[in-house]
């Protein structure tokens, strides 16, 4: 590895640290995360939110983290670990659009930087499962990346922001707000936005 090259990893390891001590609790808290909550975050990846949010919900509430990757799971356990928290349960999921938790359950779902792998129809059974799953006044926030308009990939590829918006509108949630700051994307931080959208029977 060049100097430049392990200079810049040490630079992303610091950020991820940071954003997981640090500015990620700020941000999700903004967002409207709160002590006592269940929360799931689905597609966790190695948890770059599932760790911010096992911080805010403290001892009396649970993040429920999940990802068909058994590896980013497994590296999941390890960091919740490392970090003595208890509170996060990191599952393998099947990859399925399936979200295997009782009605009505859930405080806030997170759906962050992985719609984009899923097709239209799937898209679709995905915010049916959150709505059932969200207790009344849930909140859904979502990380819409890789739109048309911020690094466009698979799915999302020729989707606006406002098109992702209304697909999930169209599905029975309100939109409440759309909150924008530095936040983690992989393995370092960059500029986006999440909307929020609640449960509303
Ligand atoms: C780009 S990562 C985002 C990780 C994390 N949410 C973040 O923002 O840092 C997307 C993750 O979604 C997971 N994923 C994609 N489709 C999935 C599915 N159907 N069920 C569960 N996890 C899925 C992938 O395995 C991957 O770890």
């Amino acid at each position: 590895m060049s100097k430049q090259v392990e200079v810049s990893v040490i630079i992303a390891n610091n950020q991820i640290k940071w954003w997981e001590r640090d500015g990620g609790v700020r941000f999700l808290k903004e967002v409207g995360l709160k002590s006592g909550q269940r929360v799931l975050d689905f597609g966790c990846g190695v948890g770059h939110y599932t760790i911010p949010a096992g911080r805010i919900v403290g001892s009396t509430g649970s993040v429920y983290a999940v990802d068909k990757e058994r590896q980013a799971v497994n590296k999941l356990k390890q960091k919740a670990k490392a970090n003595n928290l208890k509170n996060v349960k990191a599952m393998k999921a099947s990859g399925q659009i399936e979200l295997d938790f009782e009605s009505e359950s859930i405080h806030t779902v997170l759906f962050y930087d992985v719609l984009h792998y899923l097709g239209k129809n799937d898209r679709k059974k995905l915010y049916q499962e959150a709505f059932r799953v969200l207790k009344e006044n849930g909140l859904l926030s979502v990380y819409p990346k890789h739109t048309a308009e911020d690094d466009p990939i698979q799915e999302f590829r020729s989707l606006s922001l406002s098109d992702v918006k209304q697909e999930i509108e169209d599905l029975k949630f309100v939109f409440e707000q759309k909150h924008c700051g530095l936040i983690s994307h992989d393995d370092g931080l960059n500029q986006g936005c999440v909307l929020n959208f609640r449960k509303y029977e």
